[in-house]
């Protein structure tokens, strides 16, 4: 076997979950300088589990926030008469904050949801049909940052974009994704953003390193992840967490760090760490609720009403056509 460079596992059990689109994407990464690696990789069983219990640490205020903030609001979150109409939720894995919507009486006959996670997918389908035997319930198994292609929806759509994921996207990405999603849901396009905002990072630090380690192991995750499913050879308890408040670009970077000169290899190619190099692995920006105003209206939204909760942490922004 040309190049195979002896670390490989021999036949059997590991071979399965071998993903040749992984590992291409992970080396992509691993040979950029500085060193980074998809953020959509976070997203496998465990990292959906990880990121579930993340959601509920004292300090990941996030999710909290954000779900009374719906929970207050109500039907007043939705566009002025809208109803019998398709929730559109972009990396909705996992439907808790869609509840609060379809749970609206007449409102919503159907759910789309986007999302590369394919069993999460499955198992919502799944929750939702014994509780919302009515609804339409549509998963499509996809990065929502590709061209979207969504099944044809018949009558009034509403994008669902929470959990502040916009802030993971850099600006123009962000600015590109908005685009699309509103070509998406073209004629009447709506769409409900739920955006953590900019604040002091005596607040946002340990919101994204936690004194658990839970936000750390969801990190490591993906070395376990590579190791598996791009036959890579990291020593993960090599590497540790960090959580950086870069205030220059409104936004909390993690990291994982190298705690020593190593050498990890994947097929095909060997990457060398120095002593506190790091692999920069997710951006989640923190932009004010005008910077994020303006960034929809580049998308050509317009914005038709936001709301913030009584510490302005979090903001809900309701754009439309
Ligand atoms: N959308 C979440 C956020 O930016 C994702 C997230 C939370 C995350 N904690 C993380 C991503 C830690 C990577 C690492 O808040």
């Amino acid at each position: 076997m040309p190049n195979d460079p002896g670390f490989l596992p021999r036949a059997g059990a590991a071979r399965s979950t071998l993903r040749p689109d992984i590992a291409a994407a992970a080396l992509k990464g691993l040979t950029s300088q500085p060193k980074t690696l998809p953020p959509s990789l976070f997203y496998d069983e465990l990292g959906c589990h990880l990121f579930y219990e993340i959601t509920k640490l004292p300090e990941y205020y996030l999710t909290r926030t954000e779900t009374a903030l719906m929970e207050r609001i109500g039907a007043e979150l939705l566009p002025p008469g809208m109803t019998h109409a398709t929730l559109v939720e972009f990396g909705g894995s996992e439907e808790t904050k869609a509840r609060y919507l379809l749970d609206l009486p007449g409102r919503f006959d159907r759910y789309i949801s986007v999302d590369v996670a394919e069993t999460a997918l499955t198992e919502m389908r799944k929750r939702l049909a014994q509780s919302h035997e009515w609804l339409e319930v549509v998963p499509v198994v996809a990065n929502f940052m590709h061209p979207l292609r969504l099944p044809p929806i018949d009558g009034p759509r509403l994008g669902f974009f929470p959990g502040s994921t916009i802030g993971n996207l850099e600006p123009s990405a962000a600015a590109a994704f908005l685009a699309s999603a509103r070509q998406a849901l073209e004629p009447s396009p709506w769409f409900l953003l739920g955006a953590d905002l900019r604040k002091s990072p005596d607040i946002l630090i340990p919101a994204y390193d936690d004194a658990a380690g839970v936000t750390a192991a969801f990190n490591r995750n993906l070395l376990v992840r590579l190791n598996r499913e791009a036959a890579a050879d990291f020593d993960v308890s090599a590497f540790r967490h960090r959580a950086v408040w870069n205030d220059g670009e409104s936004r909390i970077e993690m990291h994982l760090e190298s705690l020593r000169p190593q050498v990890v290899h994947l097929p095909g190619a060997t990457i060398r760490f120095a002593a506190g190099e790091t692999i920069h692995t997710e951006n989640s920006y923190k932009h004010t609720p005008e910077a994020l105003v303006s960034v929809a209206q580049s998308a050509g939204w317009r914005l038709h009403r936001r709301w913030t909760d009584d510490q302005g942490l979090f903001g809900v922004f309701l754009f439309g056509p």
